[in-house]
């Protein structure tokens, strides 16, 4: 099909988009929320899916029906390691294949004739990885080759993974909203802090009132950014670096904030990746690292995420959400925006979600980004 010939269901979003990029690795659960003796079922782009552990504890994901009679595999149950359906006994291994037919032999060569549909599965960084697309056309990259650096070393990088969320939107709605203006406002209250150095502890909230406050635009290497402000134009402390290397946005659906949440304290990483469950709601993951190459950095690093990161994260995680929800369905969403010249930044990401999308029904595959290692932070003292 040619690329013209696609249908929009918006402005922007080719039908079929809503409900994500295929051919991508996701980290579609925390590795605690599979455990070995049940199975799972997670809903990702739109899709049921099944995970469980074989006995080696290692993860299998599998279309969540039965090829039999369509039964959820995931009311199901764990027997030596393999997939058990509830309704009638057949079971599965991790490439699909039946493996039992138990009113037949127990080496019945029908059961080469059943297999559930299978992705490939991983567990790193304290993540299930599935790779959601057409193995067939499209082989599965390495998952070293697409993930963020610091999930790499445990022994260099120390991360904190957030509790995985469901917010109600659209995903692009939510990647729209990782833009780089609008934290001053919407975060006011959770990132804006006195410009104090940090020495342990709570940090205190930045005493300019919100009527003060305006927004200056700055061109950074990450985009568009905007900083707080007074009327005067003095700017108040949201942690925001405004140079760092990599690409802020990565494909399918990462997005990177450097972020140095007080003065004084060392910046750390957040990466954020947010995917459809289905055209309606979106399926977020987040974790914050460091490097630490001492003791005593990991301990203050940890000492940091705990009084000042987490809380800031769990604020800007129910302000975005709510955000991306107040905006209505995508289409309606799409419909009744005009952009500013700020806004760049943010379309430039949905142009590329777009290609990215296109290219597939062009038979190709977009790499994500491997401008994504922001390692070492760049300029340490920048942050506003
Ligand atoms: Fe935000």
């Amino acid at each position: 099909m040619a690329a013209r010939d696609f249908v929009e269901i918006a402005p922007d979003v080719p039908a079929g988009l809503e409900i994500g990029l295929r051919n991508y690795w996701y980290p579609i659960a925390l590795s605690e929320e599979v455990g070995r003796d049940r199975p799972v079922g997670i809903k990702c782009l739109g899709e049921s899916l099944v995970v469980w552990r074989d006995e080696d504890g290692r993860p299998g994901v599998l279309f969540d029906r039965c090829p039999h009679r369509a039964a959820r595999l995931s009311v199901g149950r764990v027997l030596e390691g393999q997939l058990q359906c509830a309704f009638h006994g057949l079971r599965f291994d991790k490439t699909g294949q039946c493996t039992l037919i138990p009113w037949e032999p127990d080496d019945s060569p029908s059961r080469r004739d059943v297999c559930a549909q299978s992705y490939t599965a991983r567990e790193l960084g304290g993540y299930i990885w599935a790779y959601l697309g057409d193995a067939e056309r499209f082989s599965p990259p390495p998952l070293e080759q697409e993930v963020p650096q610091e999930l790499l070393n445990g022994d260099e990088y120390l991360w904190f993974r957030m509790p995985t969320e469901v917010w109600d939107a659209n995903w692009l709605l939510t990647i729209d909203g990782g833009d780089g203006f609008h934290a001053v406002m919407l975060h006011s209250e959770t990132q804006a802090v006195e410009d104090r150095a940090w020495q342990g502890g709570k940090v205190q909230p930045a005493s300019v009132s919100l009527a003060e406050r305006r927004v200056k635009i700055l061109q950074s290497s990450y985009g568009v950014r905007g900083i707080a402000v007074d009327r005067e134009g003095r700017p108040i402390h949201h942690g925001h670096l405004l140079d760092v290397k990599g690409d802020r946005f990565i494909l399918p659906c990462i997005t990177t904030n450097v972020i140095r949440p007080v003065p004084g304290a060392e910046p750390y990483v957040a990466r954020l990746w947010q995917f459809p469950i289905d055209e309606k709601r979106t399926l977020v993951q987040r974790f914050v690292g460091q490097r630490v190459t001492t003791p005593e950095a990991a301990a203050r690093w940890e000492r940091l995420f705990h009084d000042v990161a987490k809380p800031r994260l769990e604020g800007i995680s129910r302000e975005d959400a709510m955000i991306a929800a107040a905006q209505g369905n995508l289409a309606t969403a799409r419909k009744h925006e005009h952009l500013f010249e700020p806004d760049k930044s943010m379309y430039e990401v949905r142009q590329r979600i777009k290609a990215a999308f296109l290219a597939g029904r062009e038979e190709k595959r977009v790499a994500p980004s491997r401008q994504s290692l922001v390692w070492p932070l760049a300029s340490p003292s920048a942050a506003t």
